[in-house]
């Protein structure tokens, strides 16, 4: 298929089919409160890292009274498992219940804007977007589905991102559904990027908290709480604690080491040819044309 009959494709959002019993009871049945805070991504766009600091900054408090570092010893995805696909399990519901923390819950979804639950919408809680370069995208994908289930070649993964037939459907949609949700309410939509957060990780640490209702003094003090988050969440630390070295997930049976591979930017040229890239550079100024963002 030549990439003109591929942007015709209209995309929709793409779920396995055992998982949508799942993601339409979590559609129907969820119940969101006013301070919880929702964490959003397109896979593989950085929603490791983003739990991580999210869990950290919410963490400073209860430092104060005993020091607590639950990421030592728990991946950061059995901590806050996606919402969508296990919403039916005991560990979700038990999580929804009981989140371990007063102040309000850390939850995580993959689902697009489009089919959050209607509750969601209009409940006012906080939502926070990660997302990424395509391409870095596409190859930490690949990477991992390659390690799980042993899929495709590069050529057939790129074919599939740029048809947007993925788990979680179309990257592109995804990414534009809540940049243009976070325009609409900044007070309510945080939009990050994997990038920046490599670039200036203090700056954006303090924005994502300040957004988190859990703002950092400018003062000295300040300076090491940002310390605290960013070491505790940093992907050098994370990747060689033994639970992410050699744990399972259980929910998903999957090794927690296939969340941590290099971490970096730019990691695409080594693996896309010069036609891929621009293949994907192609659709992707096409896909943002007039939204005002750049990936
Ligand atoms: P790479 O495959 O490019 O290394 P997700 O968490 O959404 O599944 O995304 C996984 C990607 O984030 C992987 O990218 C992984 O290595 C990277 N990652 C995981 N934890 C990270 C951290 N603490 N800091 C930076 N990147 C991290």
């Amino acid at each position: 298929m030549g990439s003109q009959e591929m942007d015709q494709l209209a995309p929709r959002e793409v779920f396995y089919a055992n998982s949508m019993q799942s993601i339409m009871a979590f559609r129907s049945e969820f119940q969101p409160r006013r301070d919880d805070i929702l964490l959003i991504s397109f896979p593989k766009t950085g929603t490791t890292w983003l739990i991580a600091l999210c869990h950290n900054i919410l963490s400073l408090d209860d430092d104060e009274k005993e020091e607590v570092d639950v990421l030592a010893k728990m991946n950061p995805h059995e901590l806050v498992p996606p919402l969508d696909v296990n919403f039916l399990s005991d560990q979700v519901q038990d999580l929804l219940l009981n989140p371990g923390r007063s102040k309000g819950r850390l939850l995580q979804t993959h689902l697009p804007y489009n089919c959050l639950p209607e509750s969601v919408r209009n409940s006012g809680c906080k939502i926070v977007h990660v997302a990424r370069n395509p391409k870095d995208t596409l190859v930490s994908m690949w990477h991992f589905y390659n390690k799980i289930l042993k899929l495709s070649e590069m050529e057939r993964a790129a074919e599939s991102f740029c048809s947007g037939v993925l788990p979680c459907g179309s990257f592109y949609e995804h990414v534009v559904g809540y940049w243009e949700e976070s325009n609409k309410r900044p007070e309510e939509v945080l939009f990050l990027k994997y990038e920046e957060l490599s670039r200036d990780p203090e700056e954006q640490v303090r924005k994502l908290a300040s957004f988190m209702r859990r703002p950092f003094s400018s003062m000295e003090d300040g300076d090491a709480e940002v310390e605290k988050v960013l070491r505790r969440s940093s992907f050098n630390r994370l990747k060689e604690l033994e639970v992410n070295k050699n744990g399972v997930w259980e929910l998903h049976r999957l090794p927690n080491n296939t969340f941590f591979r290099k971490g970096t930017v730019g990691d695409w040229k080594c693996y896309l040819t010069p036609q891929m890239a621009k293949r994907i550079d192609q659709l992707t100024r096409l896909k943002l044309q007039g939204t005002g963002l750049s990936l």
